[in-house]
Parts: structure tokens; sequence; C-alpha cells
């Protein structure tokens, strides 16, 4: 059947958001030192007909263009030199992109090798450059990096390359809300009693204890206990009763600073579901979701690992959409309790990261080797 499509708000546009105060108080400079998702590959190939591009996207309130040239998927800044058209408009030549405005054509360096209008001899002006940025692709998608320098790289994803997972792709989806707002809503797990009741809980099973977390290089750790299953057979909630029964088993999260979720659960021995989500900060209150489903493999259609994802997600959206402010405000704007833990720990941490991005990228390096047990 075809797979069951996530909520999206609208689609995903040039970003004109006046908002300029990322999470915590924080501006778009220090989250430019890691790579974010900025398209699947699949979203790429299928933008023009060349398969090659040029697309252009928003990361971090910046527009930027993707093309495949010089037998590279390359990102740039979306910004014609001449006049500041948008390059994502034009179209590639060969390994060369071209302005759709007045022509000017660029190579896989970024350097400008024609202008059309130039007389016999007239020189193509030296700074007719487009300013480049680190661009890779893995786990089919491809990733940016808006400023070099700190020692961060591409999240690990264990079931990636394990043979005995398949991996589902999830289609992406755009939410109004901070990066932050949807990492914080991804750990949390007093939310199932409520916010996903019938689904992945509900009361009197509210309780959860501000469980251990590690911090390792680059992400935090933590385990929580088995969460209880919805039986619809006798409409309780326990251990599961049916087979139909919703059922999530002990989860491990590991959250890789800033924005990157990993999720395992462990059903048993032999069967075991991860979890991959990164929302990409489109601008400082909105995010694009990038994921996917794992699961030890078997004969279960995708479908089913996808709708289960997609009444989660739709769930979510409406609550994570309505939240004041859109990105997470100071310290003293809202009340945490114990169970908040992980998010308190990770919030701490970004304040941190953000203090030392500041001050260059060798602190932030450093501060993201900090060890520390909570
Ligand atoms: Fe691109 Fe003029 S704005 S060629
Ligand atoms: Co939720």
């Amino acid at each position: 059947g075809t797979p069951v499509q996530p909520p999206q708000y609208r689609t995903l546009q040039s970003s004109d958001s006046p908002a300029t105060s990322y999470d915590l108080g924080t501006t778009a400079e220090s989250w430019k030192y890691f790579w974010h998702p900025v398209a699947t590959v699949k979203e790429f190939r299928g933008h023009t007909h060349s398969g090659k591009g040029p697309m252009s996207t928003v990361l971090l309130g910046q527009r930027i263009v993707v093309a495949e040239m010089g037998g590279q998927i390359q990102a740039f800044d979306d910004k014609c030199p001449h006049r500041g058209a948008s390059l994502g408009m034009g179209w590639i030549e060969g390994d060369n992109l071209r302005c759709r405005y007045h022509g000017w054509c660029f190579d896989s360096k970024g350097k400008c090798v024609d202008i059309p209008s130039l007389g016999e001899g007239d020189p193509i002006p030296a700074r007719a450059k487009l300013q480049g940025y680190d661009c890779q692709v893995k786990y089919d998608l491809i990733w940016v990096r808006l400023k070099p320098g700190a020692d961060t790289s591409i999240p690990h994803f264990p079931a990636w390359d394990d043979p005995e997972m398949t991996c589902i792709p999830g289609e992406p989806y755009l939410w109004p809300c901070s990066s932050g707002r949807r990492v914080a809503n991804f750990i949390d797990v007093t939310h199932f009693a409520f916010g996903h009741q019938g689904t992945l809980g509900g009361p009197p099973h509210t309780r959860f204890k501000p469980y251990p977390i590690t911090q390792l290089e680059g992400r935090l750790e933590f385990n929580v206990d088995t969460f209880l299953a919805f039986n619809p057979g006798d409409a309780t909630y326990g251990p599961p009763s049916g087979p139909e029964s919703v059922m999530l088993g002990p989860g491990a999260y590991h959250l890789i600073m800033p924005f990157t979720v990993v999720l395992f659960f462990k059903w048993s021995e032999t069967r075991s579901t991860q979890i991959f989500m990164h929302p990409t900060p489109i601008d400082a209150e909105n995010c694009r979701s990038y994921w996917f489903t794992c699961h030890t493999n078997d004969a279960s259609p995708d479908q089913e690992h996808l709708a289960l994802q997609s009444i989660v997600l739709t769930q979510d959206l409406p609550l994570v959409a309505s939240h004041v402010p859109r990105s997470i405000g100071g310290p003293h704007e809202e009340i945490s309790v114990p169970a908040d833990k992980p998010e308190i720990i990770w919030r701490k941490w970004m304040r941190e990261l953000a203090r030392a991005a500041d001050k260059g990228p060798e602190t932030l390096s450093a501060c993201l080797q900090e060890k520390a047990e909570y």
C-alpha cells in the first residue's frame, strides 16, 4: 500500500522568519558548527529533470543551494553574486550551474566562468564566486555544515550498517517549532500517558524516575524502564495480553548534541527497534525532521512500522506546535520537575556549547569532549 504520510504544516519556503533567538537564547552561529541534513537524496534526485539539482533549501535561517557538480553533491550560498537571485531557479550545464536571471555560470568550485553580457575581452570580476559549504551524503541524506573548524561529525546511526536490521526511511516533516522543542518532545517519556493515551501509555501509569544520565563524547545516554502496553482487547494497561498490544520495551536514548536522537528498544533477545531522528533547524522557530524507523529483519510490512510513527506524530504535532514561545526560552520562563531530568541536562549542555562556540571552534570541540554523570 501507499506509505502513510506524516503530518505537514506547510511546505518549506525560503526563510523570512523575523525570530532570531534560537533555543535557550542562542544564535544560529553556534549551531552552524554542526552537520544537519538539508534534504533526502531522493528528494534531491527528483527535484529537477537532470536529477542533479539545483535545489534551494534553508538551514539556520540561511538559504543554500544544493547541486551535483563535478560528480559530487555540493552546497553553496543560494545567492548569485550578481544581484542575489536564487540559484535554485537556475540549471545545471555539464559540471556548471547557470543563474536563470542573467545567465552567469559557475563551475564546481563556485568560480564564475561565464558572464553572457560581457563584451569581447572584458574580464570576469575576481570576486564573482559562490561561497561553498561542507557537504556530505550519509544515510541517503544530504548533510551540510555551514561553519568548519570544530570537531563535529555526522551522528552515528548503528542500525544503518547492521545487516540484521531493516531500515525504513520516513518522509521528512516540517513543524512550526524549534529543533530544541522537537528534541525535548522526543526524549520526554512523561507525556506518553497523556499526549499518547491509548497508544504509548495512559493513566494511572504516570510516574517516571529521574533516571541516571551519562554524558559521553558529544552525547547523552540514558535508559528508561519498560513502558506499559495498551491492550485493546480488555482496554487495560500493563504487560501485553494480546498480539495487538502496543508495547515499547526498555528504551535507551542516545541524544547526540545538539539535535540528534537515536532511540533503542529491545523487545526480546532477538527483536529490537531503532529510531533515528534529527530535526534540522530551518530557522529559530521551524524545524524539519529527518528520520528512520528500523527493526530486526522480519517479514513485517514497512507500512506497519510507519503507521505507528504516523499515529504518534499526529498526536505530538498539535501539542508541540502550541508551545509558547516556539523556541525554548530562558531558564525562568518554565517550571520543571525531577522527571524532566533528560531535558534539563540537555538544556544545560546546550547553553554551555553555545557559550563555548562564541569563543571559537576549539573551545566548542573541548566542551563537546567533557564527560559527566548525572
Ligand atoms: Fe544571477 Fe544576475 S542575478 S546572473
Ligand atoms: Co510524543
